[in-house]
């Protein structure tokens, strides 16, 4: 039975339990699909920027398919700012939110808002980021954070052929904002499969930058994930530690926006695709760097369709407001601290010049004339 099925068969038999209910009209949805629609829905969705292209069609997706459902959406974003994400998480609150669904700019700051929402009995689901120090959170809904740190390693061990002795190379690792619980996740998974190619020798990081346990991420982070943040800090390992002709050959970058701060300073320090040019890796699959993919500047991306991680988020809001079992399958990874939250996680891909036609393209995640194709 589909889940939407499953949704019309509770109303019918009047097993609804909880403070929404489901009622029993279909309307279509943005997409075309017809969906059932959700009684009393009021939700507020609170992403962390616009300036990232994820997130953007992160919440514009979730957001369409939830008004198909006949919900009501606010969706806020704030530039970055926790203190700004606090009042408009509050506003929506005050706003009579009855399903709150937050990737939060900082993890540990939201808990006095979460127990205000717990007041009038919302929902907290924790969007692609944990929220962290609260046990107002009930659900999480993200990709697998690690194995996007672990396919980011598993592509450089390869490449550079590390399994079979080969090295060594120079190597420059960068990690992700400190105050977002991803970036420990992503740097682990990497970290986990080139830190003993570091220790025997075959991967070199001239400029020391290279943490000694992957507690210690945080000293080589990037606040707020920013480009040029990344740029200024690639421009000083480059000018410090690469005099004499010595050259990066890799560059673990765990996200696209670090990437096109580090690929602007290789650029700028006379680093030519297709000759000299590092490995970089990469996360989003956002429209610039698939373009710099295609042009031999990054070598790969952990592509996670965001358009299935609103789907999910989508069936467990459903769930929610029928009073079912929210589907999750993981209770054991994400302990924030006062919980550990049940879970659902997503499969990351790999995505290489080779496939980006096929996984990106094909599937309509982006337009060929997106990229120059
Ligand atoms: C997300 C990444 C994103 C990064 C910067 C992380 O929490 O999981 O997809 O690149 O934040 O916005």
């Amino acid at each position: 039975m589909t889940k939407t099925k499953r949704l019309f068969t509770i109303v019918a038999t009047g097993a609804v339990a909880l403070s929404l209910a489901a009622c029993s009209t279909a309307t279509t949805s943005g997409t075309g699909s017809t969906t059932a629609a959700i009684a009393d829905c009021n939700v507020g969705i609170s992403m962390p920027t616009r300036s990232l292209e994820r997130w953007i069609n992160d919440g514009e997706g979730l957001k369409t398919k939830l008004e198909g459902a006949g919900c009501t959406v606010d969706l806020q974003y704030a530039d970055n700012k926790t203190d700004q994400q606090i009042s408009q998480i509050q506003n929506q609150v005050a706003g009579g939110a009855k399903i709150l669904v937050v990737a939060a700019i900082d993890g540990k700051v939201l808990a006095p808002a979460l127990a205000d929402a717990k007041k009038q009995d919302a929902t907290v689901i924790a969007y692609d980021r944990l929220i962290n120090g609260t046990a107002d959170v009930d659900y999480y809904a993200t990709f697998d954070n690690y194995k996007v740190g672990q396919l980011q390693g598993q592509f450089i061990e390869k490449e550079l052929g590390l399994k079979d002795g080969k090295g060594p190379f120079n190597l420059e690792p960068f990690a992700g904002s400190p105050d977002d619980n991803n970036a420990k996740f992503f740097f682990s998974g990497a970290w986990d499969v080139l830190l003993p190619y570091v220790t025997s020798g075959q991967l070199v990081v001239p400029s020391g930058k290279a943490p000694k346990t992957n507690d210690a991420w945080t000293t080589i982070g990037i606040q707020g994930w920013a480009s040029d943040k990344a740029q200024a800090e690639m421009d000083n390992r480059l000018s410090s530690f690469y005099g004499n002709g010595a050259k990066v050959n890799v560059v673990l970058s765990p996200n696209d926006s670090l990437a096109v701060g580090i690929e602007a300073s290789l650029k700028s320090a006379g680093y030519t695709a297709g000759t000299d040019y590092p490995i970089i890796t990469g996360q989003d699959a956002d429209k610039a760097n698939v373009k710099a993919i295609l042009a031999g500047t990054q070598s790969m991306t952990v592509w996670k369709d965001t358009r299935t991680l609103g789907a999910q988020v989508f069936t467990m809001i459903q769930s929610i407001a029928a009073g079912t079992t929210v589907e999750v399958n993981d209770t054991k990874t994400y302990d924030n601290g006062k919980k550990v939250v049940p879970s659902y996680l997503l499969a990351p891909e790999v995505v290489t010049k080779d496939l980006v036609q096929t996984k990106l393209i094909d599937s309509g995640f982006i337009k060929a004339s997106d990229v120059g194709l």
